[in-house]
């Protein structure tokens, strides 16, 4: 029995893991919590099953109630997201992008993407799946005072290099895209419009961002873990018809790209939990993007009025989850790690102008798990005052790290999902 050991030890880093988000303010952008019920998905039988292809459309035998459930998935996601057309295979907002790439652009094709230090992701950069795809990529022009797209010259651009797939959406995502704008010069000169929702997946759902489908986007991809607190996982959306030959070859294409593309079975239980968190956030959604969003704004003002140069002042420093900070030039990590010392978790950025990943000059923070939790705008304010006391008066971190132990005890629950006794629901009935 001597590999026990190794479990136990595993078992306890796991149990430490819990412990040490539950007291701790969790600031990441991309990251959030999962509700009871979709947690249970995740420990069902689903888990250990295969299914490759569509419902009553299987390689495998054996999908009868999987297929129901995937159905249902798609039919919750359409109407989560006011669109014809949902794809709930994809494995991580990744996987969905590579799923785009193979489908809608070959190998040497143009494509306009934004720059990894303006906010891209690197699934869109050289070093990610467009480099894989061998995409010939040429970047958005950027305007740091808008923290966005220049979209007088991004028309221009477009227009002048005919690209075949033009692409918005970022991982530093504080103002919506100018879409509108980008999808008629790009269907001007037969250019797809995507939009990659990883981040901002959730404030669109709860109408509370912009909504690419309505303004020109031909494919929306996402992440279902971030403002979306669903699984991990990933989703591809259009609105797209199907009505007419060319259509519905487009749509065979995404796909066909999906799978056999970039997918063979696609974490069953994950697909499970991802059908619980529509119908949640169906629920529930627009409340929560409202509060994520007032939280963000309310930290990014108080921030600023503590000293630290938060982007987009001019703005209202946000109209997302997220706030950009600036630290100093190449300070973003040991701020980081400071934070981390006094239990706020949060991750190095790169701002504008940085060329250097591994040492950027900014912090990005996100509301949308603290928004979870059930923080609101009085508690923002008193965390952007651990910031100051950590970063600008240099209190000692441990000292900070108690207050936010006391302070996480309130916090606790999950909200803006169905509670644990809600009509009749019981845990232990699925997952024993
Ligand atoms: C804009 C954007 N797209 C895609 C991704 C990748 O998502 P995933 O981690 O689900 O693969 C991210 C991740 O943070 C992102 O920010």
């Amino acid at each position: 029995m001597k590999w026990y050991d190794e479990v136990e030890y595993i078992r306890e880093q796991a149990m430490k893991n819990n412990e040490y988000f539950g007291s701790s303010l969790p600031m990441i952008a991309s990251e959030n919590v999962l509700s009871p019920l979709c947690k249970e998905m995740l420990l069902t039988d689903f888990h250990g099953r295969y299914a490759e292809g569509t419902p009553g459309n299987r390689y495998y035998e054996g999908c009868r109630f999987f297929d129901r459930v995937e159905e249902k998935a798609m039919e919750l996601a359409k109407k989560l997201f006011r669109c014809r057309y949902a794809d709930v295979r994809p494995t991580a907002g990744t996987t969905a992008n590579m799923a785009v790439l193979k489908a809608l652009i070959k190998p040497g094709e143009p494509a306009v993407v934004l720059d990894t230090a303006n906010g891209a992701h690197i699934s869109f950069g050289k070093w990610g799946a467009a480099g894989l795809r061998g995409i010939d990529l040429i970047s958005f022009p950027f305007d740091d005072d808008q923290m966005n797209i220049d979209v007088d010259k991004a028309v221009k651009l477009i227009r002048e290099v005919k690209p075949k797939l033009t692409l918005c959406g970022r991982s530093v995502f504080l103002f919506p895209s100018p879409l509108e704008e980008i999808s008629e010069a790009a269907h001007d000169v037969g250019a797809y419009v995507v939009y990659d929702a990883a981040h901002v997946l959730g404030l669109i759902a709860g109408k509370r961002f912009q909504d690419p489908l309505r303004e020109g986007a031909d494919v929306m991809t996402g992440s279902t873990h971030k403002t979306l607190p669903g699984p991990q996982g990933g989703i591809l959306l259009s609105d797209h018809t199907g009505n007419t030959d060319e259509d519905k070859r487009f749509l065979r294409r995404l796909g066909f790209g999906v799978f056999p593309g970039v997918t063979s079975s696609y974490h069953l239980h994950h697909v499970a939990a991802k059908a619980i968190a529509f119908a949640e956030h169906l629920e529930f959604g627009e409340e929560y993007a409202e509060q994520t969003i007032k939280n963000a704004k309310k930290l990014g003002q108080s921030l600023f009025e503590r000293g630290f140069k938060v982007f987009g002042e001019k703005l209202g420093f946000t109209e997302s989850h997220q706030i950009l900070v600036e630290i100093g030039k190449g300070k973003g990590k040991e701020a980081s790690k400071k934070l981390e010392e006094a239990g706020i978790i949060t991750n190095m950025n790169m701002i504008p102008g940085d060329e250097d990943p591994l040492n950027p000059s900014g912090l990005r923070l996100g509301t949308q798990e603290l928004t979870r939790i059930g923080m609101k705008e009085n508690e923002m304010d008193y965390i952007a005052e651990l910031f100051e006391r950590v970063l600008q008066k240099k209190e000692k971190t441990s000292k900070i790290r108690e207050i936010v132990n006391d302070m996480r005890k309130d916090f606790q629950e999950i909200h803006y999902c169905f509670k644990k006794g809600y009509r009749g629901y019981d845990y232990h009935k699925i997952t024993n």
